[in-house]
Formats: C-alpha cells, sequence, structure tokens
C-alpha cells in the first residue's frame, strides 16, 4: 500500500480591483501594446486598502474547502506559499488558521518567490506520505502590489494580487504512476542568481519592507532553460513522459515563457492553462489560481495528469506532477 496525497479541492480569490495596462500610461512610460507583447499581461488585481495577504488566502482557502465539502476542523496542516505576509511574524499561514477556525493541527509558511507553491506542495505531499498529516490545505497568496517600485516601468507592470489554494488530502494508492495524487516532486535553487530578482529591503538588512529589483531578460533565459529541465525530471521520478501529460499548469509570470516551455516540452499550448493575460504575475499564488479557473471552466477531468511548475526569486524552481 502507498500513501498518495490526492487533490480533493480547489479555490481562488482575486481582490475586486481589476486594472488594466492602458492605466500606468498615466504614469510610466510604457503602453497597453509592450506590456502586451513582452509579457501576454492584460490585466492584473491589485488588493484593496487594508486588504491583507492573510485576507486573500482565506478566501482561497474557504473556497478550496467548500469545493472539497469540507470543514475548517478537519484539516490537519496549512502551508501558505508567500513572499508578501502581513508581518514579519507570526506566519500567514497561522493567521489564516485563526481566520477559518481551525483550532488544531499545525500551520506554517514557505518561501521561494514564485516557486514557492511548487515547495509548499512538496512539504505537504512529504507530510502526507510519512503520515504525519492526513489533510493539509496547500494555499499560495500574494500582494506584490506593497512591493513594486511604481517609477520602474520594467517591472510594475507584470506583478498582481491574488490567492489560490488546494486542500489534498491522504489517500490509498497502488504505488504505480496509474494512482491518483502527486506522482513526484522536483525542488531546485541556486543562491548565486539572488541578485537576479530580489526585494532590496528587509528586517535585518534595512529594516524596511523594499521594493522588487528583477534583471528580466536575464531570469527570462534561466526560466525557459529550467523549467523544461524540471518538467522531464518529475515527469521522470513518476514514471512517465510528454506524452502522458494532459496539462501544463506554468507558473504565469509571462506568455513568452509559458509558450517556450511547452515547445520544449514538444505540447501544443492547447495542453496549457494560461491565465497570465487577466493575473499577471502574482508568483507563488499564480499557479494555483490557474489551477482553479480551469477546474471552474470544467477544463480539466479525473485522471488528467498535471505538471505544475514554476521559477522564481533565489533562484529557486521546481515541478510537481499530480494525477487528478
Ligand atoms: N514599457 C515600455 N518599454 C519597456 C517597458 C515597459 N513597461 N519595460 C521595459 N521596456 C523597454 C526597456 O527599457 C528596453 O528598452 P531599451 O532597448 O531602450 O533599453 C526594451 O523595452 C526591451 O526591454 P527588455 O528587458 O529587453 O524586454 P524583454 O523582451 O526582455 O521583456 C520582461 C521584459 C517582460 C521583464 C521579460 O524579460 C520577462 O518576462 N522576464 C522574466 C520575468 C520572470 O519570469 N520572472 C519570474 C519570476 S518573478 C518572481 O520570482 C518574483
Amino acid at each position: 500500500m502507498t500513501i498518495r496525497a490526492v487533490l480533493r479541492g480547489v479555490g481562488h480569490y482575486l481582490p475586486e480591483r481589476v486594472v488594466e495596462n492602458a492605466e500606468f500610461e498615466a504614469w510610466v512610460d510604457t503602453s497597453d501594446a509592450w506590456i502586451q507583447s513582452r509579457s501576454g499581461i492584460e490585466r492584473r488585481h491589485f488588493a484593496a486598502d487594508g486588504e491583507k495577504t492573510s485576507d486573500l488566502a482565506t478566501k482561497a482557502a474557504q473556497a478550496a474547502l467548500e469545493n472539497a465539502k469540507l470543514d475548517a476542523s478537519e484539516i490537519d496542516a496549512i502551508i501558505v506559499a508567500t513572499s508578501t505576509p502581513d508581518n514579519t511574524f507570526p506566519s500567514v499561514a497561522t493567521m489564516v488558521q485563526g481566520a477559518l477556525g481551525a483550532n488544531s493541527g499545525f500551520a506554517f509558511d514557505v518561501q521561494a518567490v514564485c516557486a514557492g507553491f511548487v515547495f509548499a506542495m512538496a512539504n505537504a505531499n512529504a507530510l502526507i506520505v510519512s503520515g504525519q498529516a492526513e489533510r493539509v490545505l496547500v494555499i499560495g497568496a500574494e500582494t506584490f502590489s506593497r512591493i513594486m517600485n511604481w517609477d520602474d516601468r520594467t517591472t510594475c507592470v507584470l506583478f498582481g494580487d491574488g490567492a489560490g489554494a488546494v486542500l489534498l488530502e491522504a489517500q490509498e494508492g497502488k504505488g504505480t504512476s496509474e494512482d491518483a495524487g502527486i506522482l513526484a516532486t522536483d525542488l531546485n535553487s541556486d543562491g548565486r542568481y539572488r541578485d537576479l530578482l530580489y526585494v532590496d529591503g528587509g528586517v535585518s538588512s534595512t529594516q524596511t519592507t523594499g521594493v522588487l529589483v528583477m534583471q528580466g531578460k536575464e531570469v527570462f533565459r534561466h526560466a525557459v532553460e529550467k523549467l523544461a529541465r524540471t518538467a522531464h525530471t518529475a515527469l521522470d521520478k513518476a514514471g512517465l513522459n510528454a506524452g502522458d501529460v494532459n496539462w501544463i499548469v506554468p507558473h504565469q509570470a509571462n506568455f513568452r515563457i509559458i509558450k517556450a516551455t511547452a515547445q520544449k516540452m514538444n505540447l501544443p499550448m492547447d495542453q496549457v492553462v494560461v491565465t497570465v493575460q487577466d493575473h499577471g504575475n502574482t508568483s507563488a499564488a499564480s499557479i494555483p489560481l490557474a489551477l482553479s479557473v480551469a477546474s471552474e471552466e470544467g477544463k480539466i477531468k479525473p485522471g488528467d495528469v498535471l505538471v505544475m511548475e514554476a521559477i522564481g526569486g533565489g533562484l529557486a524552481w521546481g515541478s510537481v506532477v499530480l494525477r487528478v
């Protein structure tokens, strides 16, 4: 008997305020045409004043619980992937736990920037297969609008706010690639590249929050090279190949990166979930948001094999192979 971490529910939340590309033209030298052609982004959501990452995360978690037809009291663990927590501490996950009224079990945050959701899923999988938890809420939630340099046109047009959540549950499998649930994960990081993408403030350095700084072209180059490789590695570990994949659910940073990765995997774009046009880059929230939207649209069917892949600051990158 093999214990698998099986997908039982999904949900998401997007803040009400939608910001179209054209709005940026009022204060930086940019255009809707440039943003769309270089990134694929058309609009993004921004959190309202006072609306915090934990608020977004809680709403996404409630949607996932409702989708799973479970009560918060039936959850053993909550993991939130975020780089934009409400406070330095406590964790956003404990705030969500309190807001949900899930008063038992444990909760903690994972920080791997845009790869955070993949890292959180790998953690949740390890907790479930080792018998330390039976039901884990895995949430990606971000308010990147709080760490933008609004004078930097090369970054401020790219990011958005939002949250997505999945509910993973321990179920028995046969130990084959036909099982439902997480079949393999692949995690990587390389701290030599820390200067390619970082926030220029923090608790023990400047005692300020700081703003995002990115060498976009360099990150792009690494993304195209590393994403297809990690996806193949995870598929190998799962005993599958690209031909077995029904859907790629990629990190939504740039349409051109998403397309190049699909091409490297020899998969057509109609097998790729794309939401970057409506959400922008929501960092750790982007994969669960895309997954939840695709589920709502009825695209994802029981038995489908999904590959989730992401790269972000660190650099940190990885993949999850999951059968629905
Ligand atoms: N509007 C108009 N012009 C712009 C803008 C803008 N918003 N931003 C940059 N430009 C200009 C540049 O100044 C440059 O002008 P120049 O040639 O006169 O110097 C020109 O457009 C081309 O700029 P590039 O940076 O070469 O544009 P590129 O095609 O590389 O696209 C982008 C930039 C969209 C940032 C791309 O490099 C990218 O998506 N990189 C990867 C980002 C990513 O994947 N991040 C993932 C993780 S995010 C995380 O972990 C938090």
